[in-house]
């Protein structure tokens, strides 16, 4: 972010008080604050207390060995269990879990907890009878429906983690991850709605199939009908397995650290990490922060969280946190703008949605399409409002206070990431103000701090590094397989005062607020998915005509950051061919995914380098952003950039 931007930013000085009345009935007020600095592992056993423990820790935290952490050492407890059986047990089986609604028009279906403990039973015994032991894991590939959520619960019931691969993810890139985790079960669909018409997803698993020997069974969901290929020897229909199933299934219980999911996400390097969380800190900080930041009432509240379970938002804050908390939500399978564009203000007018949690990608795409679409629907239903994924921009913001929440609710600006299985920095919304752009102060339970390359503390009013300073429940334990690169990643920056690196720049403002301003290591964020430059580089380079690729991420104001690449051809590829630019798009495509495909491909001679042969992405970056190209006295050959830059508006 330029610091034009940013002081522009700074500027911004709208303020919101809390709602009287959310403040006065808040889940959590201003006291916890204090109560959790004085004792925090006292604060954190507290949340632990939300979950039902078959038997108690002994120990709230072990950091003998950071960065390796065990919380709630000694203790023992069944995810599923939490967030299923003991709300039937409670007395609320007849008390809606999901309002599950299909991309198509009437297709819905609503299911109660006890339904829920049903099916998690039956799909827990089809894994069971399909080989699947604790310890094995097996890989979630699934459009958004109800399945889903019990194809993962079923897995944490029997204490089998998951991963699960998001739908838009290509057969290559679900390979590399069956392989890294060595995923025994793959439960898929025949495909899934997406703009009106249905998507295939079997197909790419029996493509990866093709690329790795680990799968022995795929547990396959019919939901579109269409055809797929069948083998016998592997392949099993849900319907024929799990629906078939008894509905009683003994449940076990895990340590406090037994693994529950492994979810990849794109690193400085082309090979994705495996995040891994474990059960019991995991399952409090979901549930904890879901309480306290959407101050639910599950009683009343009606919750939409409108991420994809693909993504770790949708682990935390579709599946684990709001089940745990006995929550009723609504779960959709389809895109905002179908079968028409109001699409989503018609769901929450339907279902009367109390609390709505999207990232500012949507919010934007919606500014843009104009207020008549949300006015056009009763939205008097909401009473908060959460953002997630990427810095929210303040006009962003109001407009969603302002259009979608009728300026009575609160906008919380949650910060977190994959490895962080949690909400870290958000306002609470009955205690905090809101301040367009600013994800304020950590929540009660979390230390956070903005320092130097040093490690000094910045005053307010200056920028830096944002850190971790304490561990925190909901942590990754390591990267799956890779201790070292754990290690290296996220506590080498600051190993002398063994502080997290987020990989984050941030900024406090005058009154000591925060302000995330994203990454600032070679990974960008596009519509809050978050892409790795170097995955994108080794997938071009993986094309016959490309000699060498650099990827950088430039403003885009729809999606936050988009995808520019610039590739040299080798000299046999001669100018490429005409549909150079598409055949590589569509390379990139293939190779990771739809969300990966570049905006922009550039065809280049030369790529700018240092003398000791880095690329220089920020010169490119200027490039793709239309300014004026910076400081190139580093650069090994500096005519370089002339090349660039008039090629560029020779494409204008
Ligand atoms: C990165 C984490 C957390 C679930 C979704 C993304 C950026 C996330 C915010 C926010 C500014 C944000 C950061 C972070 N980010 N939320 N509220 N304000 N930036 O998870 O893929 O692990 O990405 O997303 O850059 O490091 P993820």
């Amino acid at each position: 972010m330029s610091d034009e931007t940013l002081s522009n930013l700074l500027k911004e000085d709208r303020r919101f008080e809390p709602p009287a009345e959310l403040a006065a009935n808040a889940n959590l007020t201003e006291e916890a604050y204090e109560r959790a600095a004085a004792d925090r592992e006292g604060f954190w056993a507290e949340q632990a207390d939300r979950l039902s423990w078959d038997q108690k820790w002994d120990t709230v935290l072990d950091w003998t060995n950071p960065p390796f952490a065990k919380w709630f050492v000694g203790g023992r407890l069944n995810a599923a269990y939490n967030c299923v059986d003991r709300h039937v047990e409670a007395g609320h089986g007849d008390k809606v879990a999901f309002h599950w609604v299909g991309e198509p028009a009437d297709d819905k279906r609503t299911i109660t907890y006890s339904q829920l403990k049903d099916e998690v039973s039956q799909a827990a015994n089809a894994l069971t009878d399909l080989g699947v032991g604790a310890g094995d894991r097996v890989a979630i590939y699934m459009p958004m429906i109800p399945e889903a959520v019990v194809a993962m619960l079923a897995c944490a019931r029997i204490g089998a983690p998951h991963t699960v691969v998001f739908g838009g993810f290509s057969s290559d890139a679900l390979a590399s991850r069956l392989t890294d985790c060595q995923a025994k079960v793959v439960v898929t669909a025949d495909g899934g709605y997406r703009r009106g018409a249905p998507s295939a997803l079997k197909p790419a698993v029996d493509e990866a199939r093709t690329k790795t020997d680990v799968v022995e069974k795929v547990l396959v969901v019919r939901r579109t009908g269409q055809d797929v290929a069948w083998d016998d020897d592997v392949d099993v229909w849900w319907h024929e397995s799990v629906e078939q199933a008894s509905t009683e299934h003994e449940l076990e219980f895990f340590d406090a650290e037994h693994p529950l999911y492994v979810m990849y996400t794109s690193g400085t390097t082309g090979k994705p990490k495996g995040i891994l969380h474990t059960t019991g800190g995991y399952l409090t900080g979901a549930a904890y922060t879901h309480w306290a930041v959407f101050d639910l009432k599950p009683e009343t509240d009606v919750y939409w969280c409108t991420a994809d379970i693909g993504w770790v938002t949708g682990h935390s804050y579709i599946v684990y946190g709001p089940l745990a908390n006995g929550a009723t939500q609504v779960l959709y399978e389809g895109t905002p703008d179908s079968p028409e564009r109001g699409r989503w203000w018609q769901i929450i007018e339907e279902y009367g949605v109390t609390i709505f949690y999207t990232a500012p990608t949507a919010i934007r795409s919606f500014m843009k399409q104009g207020r008549e679409i949300p006015d056009a629907r009763d939205l008097s239903s909401l009473r908060l409002l959460g953002s997630v994924g990427e810095p929210i921009n303040p006009e962003a913001y109001v407009w969603y206070r302002h259009v979608i929440g009728g300026d009575r609710t609160p906008v919380v600006d949650t910060w977190w990431q994959t490895e962080t299985g949690s909400i870290m920095i958000s306002p609470l919304p009955g205690v905090t103000h809101g301040k367009p752009g600013s994800a304020m102060i950590p929540i009660p339970g979390v230390a956070a701090d903005v320092v130097t390359e040093e490690g000094e503390s910045v005053p307010n009013g200056s920028g830096g590094y944002l850190v971790l300073t304490e561990p925190w429940p909901a942590m990754l334990r390591t990267i799956w397989g890779d201790d070292q690169r754990f290690k290296d990643t996220y506590w080498s920056r600051y190993a002398k005062q063994g502080w997290y690196f987020a990989g984050d720049g941030a900024k406090k403002d005058s009154d000591g607020d925060l302000w995330v301003l994203g990454r600032v290591d070679d990974v960008m964020n596009v519509s809050g998915h978050r892409l790795s430059t170097t995955e994108i580089e080794s997938a071009l380079v993986s094309h016959p005509k490309v000699a060498e690729a650099a990827v950088v991420g430039a403003k885009d104001e729809d999606t936050g950051q988009a995808v520019c690449a610039f590739v040299i051809l080798r000299d046999e590829a001669g100018d490429g061919g005409a549909d150079i630019v598409e055949e590589l798009r569509n390379h990139v495509r293939k190779e990771i995914g739809a969300i990966a495909k570049p905006r922009q491909i550039m065809i280049v001679a030369e790529l700018p380098k240092t003398r000791s042969g880095k690329i220089m992405r920020r010169l490119l970056r200027d490039v793709a952003e239309n300014r004026e190209v910076g400081d190139v006295t580093t650069l090994a050959d500096s005519s370089v950039m002339d090349l660039i830059s008039a090629k560029q508006s020779e494409g204008k």
